[in-house]
């Protein structure tokens, strides 16, 4: 590990604009300097650098970062690579400590849960490699799917014994927390507090981060019995989002840069066949349909997709309208740097193979070889709306209501192709296979295209910035009633939590220890924001007072990333709010002590009421007279509470 005393050093020397400077081109504008963004396309600049916080944020993209962070996302360094990278260009010595016995305990919590899973993939791999059930029953079921040795370690596949409790016992015994296991779902609670094993008796694959690192697990029974579930899969945790993970990713890499192509397969086994083979550029995307992430992870990558459907896979159709999203791979970046007249030219090279029935990549590429499977796929690949024209049945066509429904459809893959011309050459195809007049056809996909156009016209205004906050608000509160009260607390700790105030009735205090003394019987239902508060509080009890720094350069990126976003935003999310409620805070330094009152009691207040629903609902259900009587008090306590709060909102943040 890099020293601390290192990595103060090497922050506190880096200069952000000099570090980015090396990669984009910046000009000054005011205080900030301006740049094309290296990370998604664009031809007006929304990359900003501040000097004086060291940070830079994209507006169109929305990465942000410190210096070290720069490197991290453009050059994909680790952590420790990136700081050594800043080190050299400063010509700063870099110290490492050793590596300590209580290096576990010390590593902060997500390092924990990365060293857990590691674990977990190695004990499994040693199991199936190792111990005589794994040898027989999980080892020679890979071999009889005809996987090579060499496969079978590159991708780290193991078996987990038919025991309840095999990989607990074996962690446990060797120091690792069960708490983790708990966090990662390689163990599970059940309501009589019994813990045990996820995977029983199945073959293992473990998923990889880009880095490599392992984030969760796939495993497959071996059983035939229907009533099993073929494969279990980790749940999300704090290392494992499925949505921006594609299976196979990390072997691959550098195969789809390569050849600028990526196969993209249903299955764990087809990545394994098909990488095995010598085709390497492939991933699987596990069942479920393309998430944004994951298109983005593609278009840093390559320009053209190859999709591999299974012959009897069902639902392809379905599914080809959802893949014309990635015909506008910058869709979602490009949200907010579009002007009127910029048209997004960027697409993926989409391609759809279908195999033939009664096979998948799998066991096309095992029975045939890798070169007839090349083979099939050039000879069958079809462009996405050509091949969904080929799905069409004829007799749909002869049924007006199914005849509209499905031009409507075609027009809207097409509409989501950025370049004029593409849509004109298939405008004509399609038209001609739909049997359509082809003016109208025309005018459908045009009226289609204008209407994802003024979607997407957003200039970078402060005024368009507060409908997106307004509209933020109302999908959040629908989705997450506590979110925006959470989300106010937060960015009031980050971004005023180590200033000392001095308000009437208390002796001096800092915001941040004031905000966790008096959020302390607070539950925050986002889980990042619960670390935040967390970590807040930890340090705290360090004799630590966090700074804004600490947030922007977290090493926990999430964190980081939140931090970036809420301390760089052009809009100041809590005036918003006040205003809507009708409050006039008109400058918030000034009104500090409003800001940080309205934020925690604003919470709390909400945190009441949805604890005096709950007990309504309670005393609702009650049967038994006596047992209303108690829920009764506590009911009418938890209103005087509420009352209290209401006042105090009332007489000190209202004025
Ligand atoms: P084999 O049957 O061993 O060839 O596996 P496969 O990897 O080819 O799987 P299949 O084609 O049956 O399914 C494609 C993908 O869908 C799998 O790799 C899994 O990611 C997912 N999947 C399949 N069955 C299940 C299931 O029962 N539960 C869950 N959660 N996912 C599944
Ligand atoms: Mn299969």
């Amino acid at each position: 590990m890099i020293k601390k005393e290192t990595i103060d050093r090497i922050l506190e020397t880096a200069r952000v604009e000099e570090v980015v400077g090396d990669f984009v081109q910046l000009k000054k504008r005011g205080s900030s300097m301006i740049g094309l963004c290296p990370f998604h396309n664009e031809k007006t600049p929304s990359f900003h650098v501040s000097p004086a916080k060291g940070i830079y944020k994209c507006f169109g993209c929305g990465k942000g970062g410190d210096s070290v962070r720069f490197i991290m996302d453009h050059e994909k360094y680790s952590y420790p690579e990136a700081l050594k990278y800043v080190a050299n260009k400063y010509n700063i010595e870099v110290e490492e400590t050793e590596v300590t016995p209580e290096f576990k305990e010390e590593q902060d919590r997500r390092e924990s849960l990365y060293i857990v899973s590691n674990y977990a993939a190695k004990f499994f791999e040693t199991q199936m490699w190792t111990s005589d059930e794994g040898k027989t029953i999980g080892l020679s079921y890979f071999k009889e799917r005809g996987f090579r040795e060499d496969i079978i370690k590159k991708f780290e596949l193991g078996y987990s014994p038919d025991d309840w409790t095999a990989l607990l016992d074996s962690a446990v015994s060797e120091g690792y927390q069960q708490s983790f296991l708990e966090d990662v779902g390689l163990v599970v609670k059940n309501d009589q507090g019994r813990v045990y094993d996820r995977f029983r008796g199945r073959v293992m694959f473990p998923i990889h981060n880009f880095t490599g690192r392992i984030i969760g697990f796939g495993g497959r029974t071996l059983k035939t019995d229907k009533a099993v579930p073929k494969y279990v899969n980790s749940p999300e945790s704090d290392i494992y989002h499925k949505s921006n993970v594609l299976y196979g990713l990390f072997q691959a890499k550098k195969a789809i840069r390569d050849l600028d192509n990526c196969y993209l397969v249903e299955g764990y086994a087809d990545v394994l066949s098909v990488y095995q083979a010598g085709v390497e550029n492939v991933v699987a995307s596990s069942g479920t349909s393309l998430t944004d992430e994951q298109i983005a992870i593609f278009s840093r990558l390559c320009k053209k997709i190859t999709v591999l459907y299974d012959g009897d896979s069902a639902g392809v159709k379905a599914a080809v309208r959802g893949l014309s999203l990635l015909y506008n791979k910058f869709l979602k970046n490009d949200l907010i740097t579009l002007d009127n007249k910029s048209v997004i030219k960027e697409s993926f090279d989409i391609r759809i193979v279908l195999f033939p029935e009664g096979n998948d990549p799998d066991s096309y590429i095992q029975k045939f070889g890798a070169s007839a499977f090349k083979d099939f796929i050039s000879k069958n690949e079809k462009e996405l709306v050509e091949f969904y024209l080929t799905t069409v049945e004829r007799k749909d066509l002869d049924d007006p209501i199914k005849k509209i429904k499905i031009s409507d459809e075609v027009a809207e893959i097409l509409s989501n192709h950025p370049d004029p011309e593409f849509r004109s050459v298939y405008i004509k195809k399609a038209a001609y296979s739909l049997n359509l007049d082809e003016r109208s056809f025309l005018n459908l996909v045009n009226s289609k295209v204008r209407g994802l156009q003024k979607r997407l016209t957003v200039n970078e205004d402060i005024v368009l910035e507060e409908q997106k906050v307004l509209e933020e608000k109302r999908l959040l509160d629908t989705i997450a009633p506590d979110e925006y009260q959470e989300k106010d607390i937060i960015r009031v700790l980050l971004t005023y939590g180590d200033q000392l105030v001095h308000w009437e009735e208390m002796t001096d205090t800092y915001i941040g220890p004031y905000i966790i003394t008096n959020l302390s019987d607070v539950t925050f239902a986002n889980p990042l924001y619960a670390r935040v508060v967390q970590y807040y509080h930890d340090e705290l009890e360090n004799g630590y007072l966090p700074k804004e720094r600490d947030f922007i350069q977290h090493p926990d990126t999430e964190i980081a990333n939140m931090a970036i976003s809420m301390i760089s935003s052009p809009y100041q999310l809590s005036e918003n709010w006040y205003n809507m409620h009708n409050i006039t805070v008109p400058n918030e330094t000034d009104k500090l002590k409003g800001t940080v009152m309205g934020a925690i009691f604003h919470l709390k207040k909400k945190k009441i009421n949805a604890m005096i629903s709950a007990k309504q609902k309670e005393i609702q259900e009650e049967k038994d007279e006596a047992n209303v009587m108690i829920l009764m008090k506590e009911y009418l306590e938890l209103k005087e509470v509420e009352k209290y709060i209401s006042n105090y909102l009332g007489a000190v943040i209202t004025k």
